[in-house]
């Protein structure tokens, strides 16, 4: 496998999580906000779209494995990393770079919602529309993909290509 073509560019990115940062502002006016970054995908959207929220937000992250170095999702959960704040109370907001099959979100959503939070909400830079196996509410989306593996901007294949700046298509060699 190899990196091909810009499937999202970083303009088309950075765009988009100005939209979403200025509708969460909104939407939390007044209300006091937990960004909850999954790890490690989420980081570079976690960064970015903090910068376009202005209402007072505190951060905490959570580290799931659900693939291996595979392209295809199992399943099985693991949460490596818990989060360090109580949310009792708190209007949670999870930052996920991703949703694929929707299984990694549906199991850190029942994980959290029986801690009592005053609002759980979902915010994905990226969806993939055709394959989702478990209906999930995401209240902010950036874009909609279809079923084709992507990799950049905090999204890996075999842990590599985080770092691009842009949403790139994986081809085969
Ligand atoms: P889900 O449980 O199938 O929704 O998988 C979600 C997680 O799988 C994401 O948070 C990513 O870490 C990973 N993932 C899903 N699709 C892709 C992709 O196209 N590229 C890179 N990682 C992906
Ligand atoms: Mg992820």
């Amino acid at each position: 496998m190899k990196v091909g073509e810009v499937l999202i560019s970083e303009e088309q990115i950075q765009s988009a999580l100005a939209e979403m940062g200025a509708a969460i502002s909104r939407d939390y006016e007044g209300k006091d906000l937990l960004l909850v970054g999954v790890l490690k995908g989420a980081f570079m959207v976690m960064a970015d779209l903090a910068r376009n929220i202005t209402v007072p937000v505190e951060f905490d992250f959570m580290a799931v494995s659900s693939y291996g170095a595979a392209t295809q999702t199992s399943g099985v959960v693991r949460i490596l990393k818990d989060l360090d704040t109580e949310i009792e109370g708190r209007h949670v907001l999870i930052i996920e770079d991703i949703i694929d099959s929707g299984l990694t979100l549906s199991y850190l959503l029942k994980s959290l919602k029986v801690r009592k939070p005053a609002s759980l909400e979902v915010a994905a830079l990226l969806r993939k529309v055709d394959i989702q196996r478990v209906p999930i509410d995401v209240s902010y989306t950036g874009f909609e993909i279809g079923s084709e593996f992507v990799v950049g901007y905090g999204l890996d294949y075999a842990g590599l290509y985080r770092n691009l700046p842009h949403v790139a298509l994986m081809e085969e060699e």
